[in-house]
């Protein structure tokens, strides 16, 4: 059966537009045709990999011997020679990066800048790169999987929140399978068998299970948690992983919430495969599944620790199957866990993005250990024969490498990609914003709630109202310079001020004073643009004369009034009927920019669609629209 919210919009050949048509065309002349005999394709240019640069690298993947690094700042390749450990060369590919995956014999690489799967071929020893093709996909592709045969790649696109699903040819050519949308943003997607693609939100805790030839979404499913950044199968439990975060909403940011790992959790899910393709009903990781501690000592285990000693698979009590394993003790926390890496001998890696570590362990029923590695572990691939590990560090464009021994796991050396440059005011509020060190204790960073800076959707009490027991909803950052004043009943004057109140109580930081990174941060925050709307984005904008009459409804209905102007809001604040638990009545007005982006919606989440905000007495009582009127502004809202 089909499930209520998945709908398969395309299942064809590609058909692209005349200029997509002309443009793609024009690129595969000017650079390296697929019909080409492979002596005449031209190799991409090289960059000096000695210039000072920020690279950013987001992903990497191993081909014949050689480890090539996403960057996703500088749109560039760089190889890592795996036996000397050493940096090859470095190709400008890209205006930006977003992920790099190996077929077993070619490159595939995302340019989320304008939308394209690159497909690569590397020359021998990997002194040139050819681009052999690209495709053109959604916009802002993310993640990328690739199956084991090579054969199928599936793209996840986060703004239209779709999957692309293509079929790779023997010369390197991607023939369009299916276009799926999904009711969430996606990021990390996987093959969990040869045929099944498994793609997580970016934000929440939604997952989907698809088909991969079909498009066909075959399950619905969720955890409970957000921020999902790490999906891998154990080949040996046969069970999906899934590295993610955990808010409770309904306590406050205090040191004690804090310290204890109340407000915020990062943990390790792991579900049986078998359970998610049953006839149960839908699988969901629900609080209470049997949980196991990082630093639990052998015997202590709340699962049965015999029987997990003598199964190569862990032991679970009959019936459930489900495993959460929270990372982090008090005073030790692990904010912002990733990427995920398990060998067949049942070693799981796991980066701690905000920590600056990776942490392992040689056996499932075993607890995690930790190593450092460079700053913002991003992403984590092991050499083909499972004996090392690379770790990309996004913030010091370097590579650590790992030795996976039986019995020791240890940092072998770290690779610098090349010199790094010096970094803007607002590049050093990029590396605050997403370090989890900021926070007491490491639990978590800025990104943990404003996912990207964008939102993870859910409540928090930050107090951002200087009251308790009234959690508001993280709002989206994305487009902050302009929606002043801050904070949902616009007490904050200035983007500083309430920087300031973020560090000293949602962190909790611990920093001195003067080491408060205000402003780095408040120059960050001001770089981010608003997301592009999600009819613009699945490139689905209405007839103009509609989006006229749409216009005109939103300023004769008054909506203008308070959502004016560029970034559709206003400086004051309003009541607008809907009242917070501590007797609040007045808030400002949200920006509207990028608002299909972003539900739920109002202060405490109440609507869970566009249409509940403007069916709930669009905020005034007193004057309800009308279907049409609804209908219209329904349309207009989805392309801000
Ligand atoms: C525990 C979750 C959480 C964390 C961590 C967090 N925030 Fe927030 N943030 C919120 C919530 C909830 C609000 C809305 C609070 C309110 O208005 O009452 C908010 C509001 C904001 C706003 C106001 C936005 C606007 O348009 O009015 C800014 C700016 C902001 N946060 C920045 C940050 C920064 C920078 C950090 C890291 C130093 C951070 N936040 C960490 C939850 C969080
Ligand atoms: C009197 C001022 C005022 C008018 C008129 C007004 N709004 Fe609002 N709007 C607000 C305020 C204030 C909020 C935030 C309310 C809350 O969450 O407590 C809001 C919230 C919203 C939201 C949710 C944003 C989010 O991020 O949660 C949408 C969408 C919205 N308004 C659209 C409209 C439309 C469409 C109209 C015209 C039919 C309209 N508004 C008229 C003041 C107004």
């Amino acid at each position: 059966m089909k499930p209520r919210h998945s709908k398969l919009i395309r299942r064809q050949k590609p058909r692209l537009p005349a200029i997509t048509k002309f443009i793609t065309a024009l690129a595969l002349v000017i650079t390296a045709p697929a019909t080409l005999p492979a002596g005449q394709r031209s190799p991409l240019p090289t960059i000096d990999a000695s210039t000072p640069g920020l690279r950013m690298p987001i992903d990497a993947a191993v081909l014949d011997g050689t480890v090539f690094t996403a960057n996703s700042r500088s749109g560039s390749i760089t190889a890592v020679d795996q036996s000397s450990l050493s940096v090859i060369n470095e190709w400008k590919v890209a205006a930006a990066l977003s992920a790099v995956e190996s077929t077993g014999r070619l490159l595939l690489a995302l340019d989320d800048a304008t939308g394209k799967l690159l497909v690569l071929k590397p020359g021998p020893a990997a002194r040139e790169l050819h681009l052999l093709n690209q495709h053109s996909l959604p916009l802002s592709p993310v993640d990328l999987a690739v199956s084991s045969d090579g054969g199928l790649v599936a793209v996840s696109s986060l703004w239209p929140a779709s999957v692309t699903l293509l079929a790779l040819d023997s010369t390197g050519q991607a023939h369009l399978q299916a276009e799926v949308s999904l009711p969430f943003s996606p990021r990390r997607i996987l093959f969990s068998d040869c045929c099944t693609v498994i793609v997580a939100d970016s934000f929440g805790g939604r997952l989907a299970a698809v088909d991969a030839t079909s498009g066909r979404v075959l399950r619905h499913f969720s955890v409970h948690g957000h921020n999902i950044r790490g999906l891998a199968v154990n080949p040996r439990t046969d069970s999906l992983l899934v590295s993610c975060q955990t808010l409770d909403s309904s306590t406050f940011t205090t040191y004690e919430r804090v310290f204890w790992g109340v407000l915020m959790q990062n943990g390790l899910h792991s579900l049986p495969l078998k359970d998610l393709f049953s006839a149960a009903p839908q699988a969901s990781f629900v609080k209470g599944a049997d949980e196991r501690n990082e630093f639990q000592q052998g015997g202590s285990y709340t699962l049965n620790p015999d029987a997990a000693a003598s199964a190569p698979a862990y032991a679970q009590p009959a019936g459930t199957g489900r495993s959460r394993y929270p990372l982090g003790t008090p005073s030790i926390g692990s904010g912002d866990p990733g990427n995920i890496a398990v060998t067949h001998s049942d070693t799981t890696l796991l980066v701690l993005s905000g920590t600056d570590q990776v942490a392992f362990r040689t056996a499932s029923h075993l607890p995690f250990e930790r190593i450092h590695v460079g700053k913002r572990p991003e992403s984590v691939c092991l050499s083909a024969d499972q004996e090392l590990a690379f770790v990309v560090n996004r913030f010091d464009d370097s590579l650590s490498v790992i030795s996976l021994q039986p019995d020791s796991v240890a940092v072998r050396t770290t690779v610098a990609l090349g010199p790094m440059r010096q970094l803007t005011a607002a590049e050093v509020g990029e590396q605050k914003f997403y370090d989890a060190r900021v926070s007491l204790d490491g639990w978590y960073s800025c990104h943990s709630c404003h996912t990207d800076g964008h939102t993870n959707g859910l409540l928090a009490d930050t107090f951002g109202d200087e009251d308790r027991g009234a959690p508001k909803k993280v709002i989206s950052l994305l487009g902050v310079a302009t929606t002043g004043p801050w904070a949902w009943n616009g007490s904050k004057k200035q983007l500083e001020e309430q920087v300031h109140t973020s560090l000293l109580i949602s962190m909790q930081s611990q920093l001195a004073t003067e080491q408060l990174p205000i402003e780095p941060l408040a120059a960050y925050l001001r770089t981010l643009q608003p997301p592009p709307g999600i009819a613009a984005s699945r490139k689905q904008l209405p007839d103009p004369q509609i989006l006229q009459q749409a216009r005109l409804v939103f300023r004769n209905s008054g909506c203008s009034n308070c959502h004016a102007g560029e970034s559709l809001t206003t400086d004051d604040v309003f009541d607008v009927g809907i009242h917070d638990e501590q007797g609040e009545t007045n808030f400002n007005p949200p920006g509207l920019a990028g608002v299909s982006q972003r539900g739920p919606w109002f202060h405490d989440g109440r609507a869970t669609s566009l249409e509940d905000v403007l069916r709930s007495g669009h905020h005034d009582q007193s004057s309800p629209l009308n279907d049409s009127q609804i209908r219209l502004l329904l349309i207009l809202l989805e392309t801000l």
